[in-house]
């Protein structure tokens, strides 16, 4: 067999090959966005950047799926990081958790050159089950401490958010278990699934004046900045898809059913990581918005727009998305096309009446616009007309489900997330 890299070249300098040649290969194809043609209506996803149509399904994932994961990368969240090995080491494990009904497991991700920050891990597998559990991939805003009440589940290290038991940006002792009521992991056992959760910190703390995480250890060293180098957006998803290779690793966990959950900048994280992998098989970005399933072409006086957001969170996307500030019409895209790359996989956005930052009914006009790829691949899509009263969701692999309330999650938001599930992916065996 030929070698094509002798086994003498460092890993760092595999990484740097990596990426800078992605961002040179990208660059060269597409052109400046000041030199994009403007679509001031929503570009039609089943045309192709060269203007043909698709129209067929073998076309669309060999032509246009591609097409629109590079196009979304290069001028929107930056070019993720190559996928590396990962290793995984149990810390912790209470094969008695929530009174014996699950095994609970404190797991260490790790990857990348020495030094790199690793993922830390907590899995709750159902004890009664019929083979391998359906999981869901949760991303969250604390840390795993805070999800559960045993005292042996680590606390991050890292910066974190303000929030309940945080001080001075790090999680300390006192948020133990104060996040039980909005991940209700519990209730997700009961009805047959593991639940999987990391903190987005261990990934990239969500800082714009600091490069930590992966930003400091997994860019090369010596690479030129580019306008298309991944953003925290980006790293989150990154970091979720290392934590699928260690589920699809794992004998108790159902490969073909990886569910992947985030609220809001984190859903926006979950719809990004699902659109370019195929191998999560449900997305959940819950109230996601502008940037994730809500329209860059808004004109919902009430809705975060694209200057706003990058205004507020400069490091979330990649430096090309600024110069769509004020010319969100130059897009290529829209975020349709992020949601039709989930085709014919299932997705649902929830959303909630007051949260109109995140613009409900701008998020519902999007699954209209990609049910077209639904239709094509030959599976239902969004089978209504209308957006779905107050505390109903839609049927179709084109969810949209929407509560009374605030931006947040709630055990109640779960039970509509398992409901889709099971009609979606089917019902955990023995359910
Ligand atoms: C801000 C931001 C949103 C984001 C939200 C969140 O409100 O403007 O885009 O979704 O934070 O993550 O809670």
């Amino acid at each position: 067999m030929r070698r094509i890299f002798s086994t003498a070249i460092p890993l760092s300098l595999l990484f740097a090959f990596s990426i800078s040649t992605r961002s040179v290969v990208a660059e060269s194809r597409f052109p400046e966005p000041d030199r994009l043609p403007s679509h001031p209506e929503l570009p039609d996803p089943l045309v192709l950047f060269d203007g043909e149509r698709v129209a067929s399904k073998e076309q669309w994932i060999e032509k246009r799926r591609p097409e629109l994961k590079a196009l979304f990368q290069h001028y929107m969240y930056g070019y993720l990081p190559p996928s590396v090995k990962i290793r995984s080491k149990v810390e912790h494990e209470d094969a008695k958790a929530f009174g014996g009904k699950a095994t609970l497991r404190d797991v260490t991700i790790s990857f990348g050159p020495p030094g790199t920050p690793p993922i830390q891990l907590l899995l709750v597998v159902p004890n009664a089950r019929k083979g391998p559990a359906p999981v869901f991939l949760g991303i969250t805003f604390c840390g795993n401490h805070a999800l559960v009440n045993d005292p042996a589940v680590r606390i991050p290290k890292v910066w974190m958010y303000p929030g309940p038991g945080v001080k001075d940006h790090r999680a300390t002792e006192a948020g133990r278990g104060k996040q039980i009521d909005v991940w209700a992991l519990e209730q997700s056992i009961d009805r047959g699934y593991a639940v999987a959760t990391f903190y987005s910190g261990d990934v990239d703390p969500d800082r714009s004046d600091v490069r930590e995480g992966i930003q400091a250890h997994l860019r090369a060293k010596d690479a030129k900045a580019t306008d298309h180098d991944y953003g925290t957006i980006a790293a989150w998803a990154w970091g979720a898809q290392r934590v699928v290779d260690h589920l699809r690793e794992r004998d108790d966990i159902d490969r073909t059913r990886i569910a992947l959950v985030g609220h809001s900048r984190l859903g926006k994280a979950t719809l990004l990581a699902a659109a370019l992998d195929e191998r999560i098989a449900l997305a959940i970005p819950h109230q996601a918005g502008c940037g994730g399933t809500a329209p860059s072409r808004t004109k919902n006086p009430k809705a975060e727009s694209v200057r706003r957001i990058n205004t507020s969170f400069p490091h979330w996307f990649d430096g090309a998305f600024k110069q769509f500030n004020d010319r969100t019409d130059k897009l290529p895209f829209d975020q349709h096309c992020l949601i039709a790359l989930m085709a014919p996989r299932p997705i649902l956005l929830s959303n909630a009446v007051e949260d109109q930052w995140a613009n409900p009914s701008g998020q519902f006009q999007m699954l209209q616009a990609a049910d077209p790829v639904y239709r094509l691949l030959g599976t239902t899509g969004l089978e209504t007309k209308e957006m779905p009263e107050v505390g109903t969701c839609s049927d179709g692999k084109l969810g949209f489900s929407l509560r009374a309330g605030k931006h947040s999650m709630t055990a109640g938001d779960w039970k509509v997330f398992l409901d889709f599930a099971d009609k979606h992916l089917g019902k955990p065996a023995g359910r």
